[in-house]
């Protein structure tokens, strides 16, 4: 990224909390602006205003199509977006029994909200000659692994999110937008209390995605900010 002569944008889903909040303000240490963004409009402010005075606070709710298109009016052109807000509502079901209701809750946010985001905000990278995209996935989502069945609709929206991840990569090739996806690993969040890493580590290996060179790795799944099979 040439951040010597261009300040870039970026922007940052479910950035209130957990590795979305630790995401935002590494890439404000590392020089970019950067918009914060969180269902609750106070918390997206209120984290605004703890990374600093030049950090946006903006309401999005990923899954609220009005919600999306308000907040791209508001902030306008970004160079980069991390597709970070995710929920997980069925662990410990199965996929024979899990609540379809709890599955459609899931693609919702997880899947849906990312795909709503990225068609609102990528175009204007298309159209600015480059651009980076961030989802932020899972191993329970890998077909290396076999996904994890004991979060059934977690694990299909992630993998969802990957099919879109390669998709979009591919169609965009050679427009200067780069679109991937980062596994975290187990972070300590509220979604994995106690999990072994920590946020402000992982948000090292999402930042790194936002922060590729041009000619980077499109269209791949990194992990510990390497490619990683699918
Ligand atoms: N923790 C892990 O071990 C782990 C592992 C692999 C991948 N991930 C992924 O990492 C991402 C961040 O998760 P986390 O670990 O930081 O969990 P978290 O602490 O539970 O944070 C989830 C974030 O997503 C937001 N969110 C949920 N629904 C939303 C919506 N409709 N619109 C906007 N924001 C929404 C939440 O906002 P509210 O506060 O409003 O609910 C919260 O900010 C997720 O995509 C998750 O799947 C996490």
């Amino acid at each position: 990224m040439s951040r010597q002569t261009v300040t870039r944008t970026v922007l940052v889903t479910g950035a209130n909390r957990g590795l979305g909040r630790a995401v935002s303000a590494r890439l404000r240490a590392e020089g970019l602006r950067v918009v914060v963004t969180a269902r609750d409009s106070d918390q997206a402010r209120a984290v605004a205003a703890e990374l600093g005075p030049d950090v946006v606070g903006l309401p999005l709710d990923v899954a609220d199509r009005d919600s999306v298109l308000r907040a791209r009016d508001v902030v306008g052109h970004v160079d980069a977006v991390v597709n970070n807000a995710g929920v997980l509502v069925d662990a410990g079901s199965d996929p024979l029994s899990v609540s379809l209701d709890a599955v459609r809750e899931t693609l919702a946010v997880n899947l849906l909200g990312s795909w709503q985001v990225t068609q609102a905000f990528v175009p204007g990278m298309v159209a600015a000659g480059w651009g980076r995209v961030v989802m932020v996935t899972s191993g329970t989502g890998t077909f290396t692994n076999g996904l994890f069945p004991r979060t059934p609709g977690y694990s299909v929206s992630k993998a969802a999110l990957n099919g879109l991840t390669v998709m979009l990569a591919a169609q965009l090739a050679g427009t200067g937008v780069l679109v991937n996806a980062v596994n975290p690993g187990r972070v300590r969040t509220r979604m994995m209390p106690d999990a072994p890493r920590s946020a402000a580590e992982a948000a090292g290996d999402v930042a790194a995605a936002v922060l590729l060179p041009d000619g980077g790795p499109n269209g791949v799944l990194l992990r510990h900010q390497r490619p990683s099979a699918w």
